[in-house]
């Protein structure tokens, strides 16, 4: 069984006034030297994590109910996780997908391949960032569709690049002051439930409660047909 540094230690367990001195002196710092564009919500200041459990500069632990930003889905510093990463780091740091062939590289794409669900084969993009998933996201839809129009969801948030940017919906911040964006992105609110006599018709038919009548739109857009071909983005915020 994986065991994990503060396993033997009541969590949460804070001893200082939030943010804490050590805390405090970081964000006072930060404040003059690093960018004021990131949306940062709470002072909290991290120096390690291990499992759900995560600890401050000033010694404060907590339980990380959302596992960072819903990522570490093997909980923070898992030890083989931590064991791969230093064991590559020792034989190669850069790469570069995009110009060469590596081993982990295709064993990886192997295994995601035949992971993924349905009978069709499968090819894997590797990313850096959630937003340059969009990113590809966005590029594959218009190149296979030869469409270019986007419908987007109200709530969701997609990133920071252009493209991502352009198809997020949750927050005026993230956009306000950076147009024009991306031509073609449509909004429209995402359905809660679908009304039990839905034919999928198109034009959808109207939903009570929701505007526009929208509420049927996911999968009024599946296929290439009249009313399809058009990229579905993964709403998630
Ligand atoms: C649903 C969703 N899509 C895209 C992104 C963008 O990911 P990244 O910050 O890695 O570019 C995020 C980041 O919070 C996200 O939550």
């Amino acid at each position: 069984m994986t065991t994990f540094a503060f396993d033997h230690l009541p969590v949460p367990h804070v001893t200082t006034p939030l943010p804490g001195p050590l805390a405090a002196g970081l964000l006072a710092r930060d404040t003059v030297y690093v960018s004021g564009s990131y949306t940062r919500v709470y002072p909290l200041v991290v120096e390690h994590g291990s499992g759900c459990v995560i600890v401050d500069v000033d010694g404060n632990r907590f339980l990380d109910f959302t596992a960072g930003i819903a990522v570490t889905n093997t909980g923070h510093c898992h030890p083989q996780v931590v064991a791969a990463i230093q064991d590559q780091a020792a034989k190669l740091i850069h790469m570069s997908g995009t110009d060469f062939y590596y081993r982990p590289q295709i064993e990886l794409a192997e295994r995601l391949a035949r992971t993924a669900p349905g009978p069709s084969a499968k090819k894997v993009f590797f990313c850096n960032s959630g937003a340059e998933a969009v990113e590809a996201a966005l590029k594959l839809a218009r190149w296979h569709s030869e469409r270019s129009r986007v419908v987007a969801f109200f709530g969701a948030f997609h990133g920071r690049t252009y493209g991502a940017m352009s198809l997020s919906g949750s927050k005026l911040v993230h956009r306000r002051g950076f147009s024009p964006l991306v031509p073609d992105v449509h909004h429209v609110n995402f359905p809660k439930a679908c009304p039990a006599d839905c034919k999928n018709l198109t034009p959808p038919p109207p939903f009570p409660g929701r505007e526009g009548g929208v509420a049927c739109l996911p999968l009024s857009l599946r296929g290439r047909g009249p009313g399809g071909g058009v990229l579905l983005i993964d709403p998630r915020h």
